[in-house]
């Protein structure tokens, strides 16, 4: 059965919702599912803007049919070429073979690529920064945005209806349950969290080409924005614009202090710790405390693009970085972390090694600074090495 709902008097959101995948992109768990959205524009011409993944495309395939209610589709523009939005090309050619389907050259490339789908060309139509499409009374202009979050990604503005459908920008995490606007939900309480992980995780590392996007969008006249995941935005469009535009400039939300420890034993665990009551004695108020090997790298990722000052504290193992933290911290790197202040505890019971390796990374990271505090313990925290600790605390404290 179709299970359309309507955007505009003319417009259908016709995705779907997965909760059964465990990981997206088989690495980030998403307990709360995830919507691969799709809309059909219905004017002189159809559009059906972007598919949707393999797993969803029974539903897919039925809600296309049941928005076009017996009509042809006419075109179907591709903003972007990673499977989980355009799984079903194919298919939708064979039910629609006199759909022509509209891409930039960078579309095409991939896919020929994906899939073997011998189009003539006056099946592709080839676009370019600005090209027009006239649907009738909808006029589609494509907006290149490379790299958010693949090469060929493209936005297109519909410039009757004021909307912007902006592929895997503005996106999140979560299913949708029949609610589908950010007004029909609580955002900040219930999907805040789950944006925040996919965009640092998914398209964290491409800052400058969101900045470049946005930039492009500030020049368009949006009264909504159609993502390829998660809620569409027509009430509160700012709040999501104004997160955007800090998470891709790599500032922080919060002034407090992330704490993010390996312990093999619980001894480094115990400095952990020990440094968050002192914090909290210094009255910082903005805190969180983890634990590297059993908190999912993506958590850490949001959380570390949210706080201004994190401290890393780990073991010295084979000499080098104990590899849970040695996975973050190349992750942080891989992802542009910017902008932070970071503190270092290393732990060592005969040759203490890792603070200095973990610095020689923070150094690299832009616009980052490693405090000159760094804590090392050999085994377990003994009264000794208290001062220290305190003078890590003070350093963060003055620092923030
Ligand atoms: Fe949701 Fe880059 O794909």
């Amino acid at each position: 059965m179709q299970c359309i709902r309507k955007v505009t008097d003319s417009i259908y959101w016709v995705g779907g919702s997965d909760r059964r995948l465990a990981l997206f992109e088989n690495i980030f768990p998403i307990s709360r599912g995830v919507s691969y959205n799709a809309y059909v524009v219905l004017d002189d011409k159809t559009a059906l803007m972007d598919t949707a993944d393999y797993s969803v495309g029974r539903q897919f395939m039925e809600n296309v049919a049941g928005a076009l209610n017996g009509r042809t589709l006419d075109y179907l523009v591709v903003d972007h070429m990673e499977p989980d939005h355009c799984a079903w090309i194919k298919e939708l050619k064979t039910c629609y073979p006199d759909m022509k389907i509209v891409g930039n050259a960078k579309t095409f490339q991939m896919i020929d690529q994906f899939f073997t789908l011998d189009l003539a060309d006056e099946d592709k139509v080839v676009v370019k920064e600005n090209d027009t499409l006239e649907l009738g009374r909808h006029t589609l202009t494509f907006v290149m945005a490379p790299m958010v979050h693949w090469p060929e990604a493209m936005v297109s503005y519909e410039s009757t209806e004021k909307i912007l459908f902006s592929a895997d920008a503005f996106g999140s995490f979560g299913a949708l349950d029949g609610r589908i606007f950010d007004d029909e939900l609580h955002f900040e309480r219930d999907w805040m969290d789950d944006a925040r992980r996919y965009y640092t995780n998914i398209v964290g590392k491409y800052g400058m080409q969101v900045q470049a996007l946005l930039k492009k969008a500030a020049g368009l006249d949006i009264r909504m924005i159609c993502p390829l995941h998660g809620p569409i935005w027509r009430s509160s469009l700012n709040v999501l614009l104004e997160k955007y535009d800090k998470w891709s400039r790599y500032e922080a939300e919060e002034k407090g202090v992330l704490i993010i420890y390996g312990s093999m034993y619980g001894h480094t665990e115990g400095v952990a710790q020990a440094l968050s009551v002192k914090l909290a004695e210094a009255g910082v108020k903005e805190m969180a405390v983890y634990d590297v090997s059993n908190t999912h790298m993506s958590q850490l990722i949001a959380e570390a693009f949210r706080y201004s000052h994190i401290v890393l504290a780990c073991p010295t193992y084979n000499g080098g970085i104990y590899p849970p933290m040695d996975a973050l911290l190349h992750d942080m790197k891989a992802l542009n972390m910017s902008n932070k202040v970071f503190g270092v505890i290393e732990n060592g019971t005969w040759a203490p090694a890792s603070g200095r390796l973990m610095t020689a990374v923070l150094e690299t990271l832009k616009g980052c600074s490693v405090l000159d505090t760094k804590v090392t313990v050999k085994s377990d925290l003994k009264q000794d090495k208290e001062a220290d600790l305190d003078a890590l605390c003070q350093a963060i404290a003055a620092s923030m």
